[in-house]
């Protein structure tokens, strides 16, 4: 942790600003220590370089299930891509890499920190990213080296932060949320007037499919099973889909060709095409490790807009088969 990020912490209990105490520190960094609230009794420790302010033992079962299932996942999927740049930009359009420069940035669900990093590396003044899983240790190392980054293992539905942040994103988290409009109202409480907020889900249309078939297998099997043993099982799966985004949906999209427009879900695999085995590997486990995941429609997705009383907000149908949503705080 760096000292700087004190300023932006709160006692999550009660609002209070936190005192801090440490005792270890390697170079700027504070690895171990203690965050106290000055008006309640409440104190967070300060280990491996995190501040905690979650902990899974104390955690709902629900929300501690999908933690410890992701938790896994970013343990192991560590590795970075060089196409999470222009993915990332795909689930926040319309916001570009200029959009963040010197602003106060929060990530609610953070995983393993590649868009926390893209965020710093694009010139936030500060970035914050939170998660409530093991996820914090891989984001904390992807990132401690840049002096405007930061980790916090917390629940989106108790941040710890002041309301100060002049953007917030979540990207792939709400609708593995228990109350997926919830944990958005609770992101959104953290900007300021006249700041923004991005949020991508995933959408109920052209998903019915994956509603019918898969997620009876995801929910009674695949997020129940040991995280190895459904590692080498996504395998299977993964498989099949990188056979067929290699050799039919991204040659039949390749430019010239309008063959691929026939083709079943045709904007999401030929989107994910590019990316090697590894990378489709994880997109498979991911979808098969979650506990909980709703499929949001349009409609709801909207409503969620208007409750928060969001202006200029665009919604917009990603890939065909999400809602990526931007608005601003008023
Ligand atoms: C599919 S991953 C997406 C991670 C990251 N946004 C990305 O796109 O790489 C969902 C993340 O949400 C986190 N998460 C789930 N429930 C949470 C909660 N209640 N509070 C904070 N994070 C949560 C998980 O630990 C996981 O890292």
């Amino acid at each position: 942790m760096k000292e700087k990020l004190l300023s932006y912490l709160v006692c999550p209990a009660c609002d209070a600003a936190l005192d801090l105490s440490v005792s270890q520190n390697e170079a700027s960094e504070i690895m171990e220590g203690e965050l106290r609230c000055t008006a309640c009794a409440s104190s967070f420790p300060i280990t491996r370089g995190i501040p905690r302010f979650a902990e899974l033992a104390h955690i709902e079962t629900d929300k501690r299930a999908t933690a410890e299932n992701f938790g896994w996942q970013w343990r192991h999927f560590v590795e970075a891509d060089q196409r999470y740049a222009e993915q990332f930009l795909g689930w926040i359009a319309p916001v570009t890499p200029e959009f963040f420069r010197d602003k106060l940035v929060l990530e609610g669900g953070c995983g393993k920190g590649r868009h926390t990093q893209l965020a710093a590396q694009w010139g936030a003044r500060e970035v914050v990213g939170i998660d409530l899983s093991e996820a914090v240790e891989t984001a904390y190392a992807a990132t401690r080296a840049l002096p405007n980054a930061h980790v916090v293992q917390a629940d989106i539905y108790r941040l710890p932060l002041r309301r100060k942040f002049d953007y917030a994103f979540s990207v792939g988290v709400l609708h593995h949320l228990p109350d997926p409009r919830q944990g958005f109202f609770s992101l959104a409480s953290k900007v300021v007037r006249g700041g923004h907020v991005s949020a991508w889900v995933y959408g109920a249309e052209n998903n019915e499919w994956i509603v019918r078939l898969v997620n009876p297998v995801r929910e009674k099997i695949t997020s129940r099973i040991d995280q190895r043993a459904l590692l080498h099982l996504s395998k299977i799966p993964a498989a099949g889909m990188f056979l067929a985004t290699k050799l039919i949906y991204g040659p039949l999209n390749r430019r010239g060709s309008t063959l691929g427009q026939y083709l079943f879900y045709n904007d999401y695999l030929s989107a994910i095409a590019p990316f090697g085995w590894r990378e489709q590997h994880l997109i498979v486990f991911d979808h098969l490790v979650a506990p909980t995941a709703f499929y949001i429609s349009r409609d709801e997705f909207e409503e969620w807009w208007r409750e928060l009383g969001a202006a200029d907000v665009t919604i917009t149908w990603h890939n065909k088969n999400s809602w990526r949503g931007f608005g601003e705080i008023v």
